[in-house]
């Protein structure tokens, strides 16, 4: 059974079993942005005891073992692929299913709690913030991420993939999780970490699930580019850069 150290990171521990991203997760404890706390840090900072979490740690990776999946191992391409294919797709078919349920509970329930008008608002920026950052990914990044990887699987000199670097859009995007992130967070807090009032309809219920589950999804995602794609991305290029000038 796997043992989580108290100096690994949170990213190192996902990175080594995606199951335990659940976990973290519980405990809002932020795996992808936040990913280079220790555990022990991250504890700290939550108040929570750490002998606690590395028990509930250990359970879930003990889990089963075939619902693993080792993206670390993965090819850029696919990875890229997968990326877009699951978490792209999800924001995009999501955004309007959660912007017409905030407009409906606004309309209901905002004399009782105003707090809805102002997360409808964030959650806005955040769907405006993520569809052009997607955008860019899915059209300039990922494209060059899946140049590299092919250039350097086949021992290519492809001049395509040398006439830039990718560390620039790179830290674009990672801020633009943060961001991301930052929005999240405002909306937890001002959901009181999506706590349903006494007076809660079905769709009140619907939208404060729905939002819970994006922040998973979004939380997964982010997880995959900051600490799997970008960094093997950054290698890759560095390691064509030598093979070409030497
Ligand atoms: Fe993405
Ligand atoms: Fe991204």
């Amino acid at each position: 059974m796997a043992t989580y150290q108290s100096n690994q990171t949170l990213a190192e521990i996902v990175l080594e079993n995606q199951q335990t991203a659940e976990v973290l997760s519980k405990y809002q404890l932020d795996f992808c942005c936040g990913g280079s706390q220790t555990l022990a840090e991250a504890c700290a900072v939550k108040n929570l005891n750490i002998k606690d979490l590395q028990n509930e740690l250990q359970t879930i990776s003990a889990g089963n073992s075939s619902a693993k999946t080792n993206f670390n191992v993965w090819d850029l391409a696919l990875l890229s692929d997968y990326i877009v294919q699951k978490h792209h797709h999800y924001i995009i078919h999501n955004v309007p299913i959660i912007q017409h349920l905030l407009h409906k509970v606004v309309d209901a329930h905002a004399d009782k709690h105003p707090e809805l008008v102002e997360i409808r608002e964030i959650f806005t920026e955040l769907s405006e913030e993520l569809l052009s950052h997607l955008q860019k990914e899915e059209v300039i990044l990922f494209p060059y991420i899946k140049n590299l990887a092919g250039a350097e699987k086949y021992n290519l000199e492809n001049p395509h993939v040398c006439v830039k670097t990718i560390q620039n859009p790179i830290k674009v995007m990672e801020t633009e999780h943060e961001e991301a992130g930052i929005l999240l967070k405002l909306i937890r807090n001002l959901s009181q970490n999506y706590t349903l009032p006494v007076d809660a309809c079905p769709t009140y219920r619907l939208v404060f699930d729905k939002l819970q589950t994006f922040e998973k999804d979004l939380f997964q995602h982010i997880h995959l580019e900051n600490n799997i794609l970008f960094p093997k991305a950054l290698q890759s290029e560095r390691k064509l850069l030598e093979y070409i000038t030497h």
